[in-house]
């Protein structure tokens, strides 16, 4: 039955930074019959899960599941661990984290942006000298910056953090969308408060599950937070999570999914998927600037998920596209102001060696023609 609704469709291999190809044994695991998310059915799938996604974010604490996105996270992280009229610090480097940043605008709280060059890591030295002045009681930052393809340094920013006076109240927030599973995070030892991510991301699952790990320091301070909304409170999500549930329905299908990913990422390990994309990583920077492009960006912070090209051939990035559709597969162009200027590869999630020289190959035609 699926394969009858994927033969009707065109196969266009993503490498996109999300949503990313999935895995046809992936899609096959939603098809599975709907159970109701109060049957033990459902609390035996997720009790499955559980275990798995407490050794990919590396946390002794369950991992919240909720369907939705990552922005959904994004805002409980804000609701929750930021009381009404309290103050963030926010490192901005890209697209995402100033998306975040808005976010938490629209939620009523304060924020004091620091910037950084597009392209650049966010550093702990301005952070934790802004930090210092007092009064903030949360910090939010990105891991892995899908706009610029920089990965900024999550353990180095944190042992800042709580180095300072007081620094072990700080709420550590992260957004790790782009980065988790593809990405070198330990939650616990790095001591980080909120981590969330995305499905559609180095997970390689379809789009449509929000997961986020939470330390005993957020519980406690959302504990002190009142209004912290429904369907991403934090505490209400822990409470049934204890149960191996969901406060509303569970996405079964995307539930199933995840437990059959699990399993494959437990038999790569998650530290042998971590290398795994570096090498990923390593092989498409040596191959796409042996043809004159430049890495946009500082290379000493490269991400292991997604790479960003500075156009510097100034070739037709959505010709290149369209050539490549012809092939079946497709590339990202560079995000809102480096549209044109740049152009992004994904090598994120269960995407293989074979399938970068296949691109590499479609790019190599492309240009010599
Ligand atoms: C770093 C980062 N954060 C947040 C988001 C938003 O995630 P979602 O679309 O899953 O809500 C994205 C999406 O691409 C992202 O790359």
């Amino acid at each position: 039955m699926s394969d009858s609704v994927r033969n009707s469709q065109q196969h266009i291999k993503l490498f996109i930074p999300g949503p990313v190809e999935v895995r046809p044994e992936i899609l096959d695991a939603q098809a599975g019959w709907m159970f109701g998310h109060r049957m033990p059915e459902a609390a035996e799938l997720i009790g499955r899960i559980q275990p798995k996604l407490m050794e990919v974010f590396k946390t002794k604490n369950p991992v919240l599941i909720q369907a939705g996105t990552g922005s959904l996270f994004w805002e409980a992280a804000v609701r929750n661990c930021v009381s009404e009229g309290g103050r963030i610090l926010h490192a901005r480097s890209g697209a995402f984290s100033q998306k975040w940043e808005s976010i938490v605008r629209s939620c009523g709280r304060e924020t004091t942006v620091i910037d950084f060059e597009w392209g650049q890591p966010v550093l702990p030295g301005p952070l934790v000298e802004e930090l210092a002045k007092g009064g903030y009681e949360a910090i939010a930052f990105v891991h892995n910056e899908t706009s610029t393809g920089v990965t900024n340094p999550v353990q180095e920013i944190a042992a800042a953090v709580r180095a300072l006076p007081g620094g072990e109240e700080i709420i550590i927030m992260v957004d790790s969308v782009s980065g988790i599973s593809g990405a070198e995070l330990h939650f616990d030892e790095w001591d980080l408060d909120i981590a969330l991510t995305s499905s559609q991301k180095a997970f390689a699952l379809p789009p449509g599950l929000g997961m986020c790990a939470v330390s005993d320091r957020a519980y406690a301070k959302a504990e002190t937070v009142p209004n912290r909304g429904y369907y991403g409170d934090l505490l209400t999500l822990r409470k049934m999570m204890k149960k191996f549930n969901t406060p509303n329905t569970s996405p079964v299908p995307m539930l199933l999914a995840l437990d059959v990913q699990l399993d494959a990422m437990m038999a790569e390990t998650i530290e042998g998927r971590w290398e795994r994309h570096i090498a990923q990583r390593d092989m498409t920077v040596a191959y796409i600037t042996s043809k004159g492009f430049a890495l946009y960006g500082d290379p000493a912070y490269a991400s292991p998920t997604v790479s960003n090209f500075a156009n510097t051939l100034e070739i037709d990035i959505n010709a290149l596209n369209a050539f490549l559709r012809t092939k079946g597969m497709i590339i990202s162009n560079g995000y809102g102001d480096l549209k044109g200027k740049a152009f992004r590869i994904a090598h994120m999630g269960d995407i293989t060696e074979v399938d970068l020289e296949e691109l590499f190959a479609a790019i190599d035609e492309f240009l010599s023609t």
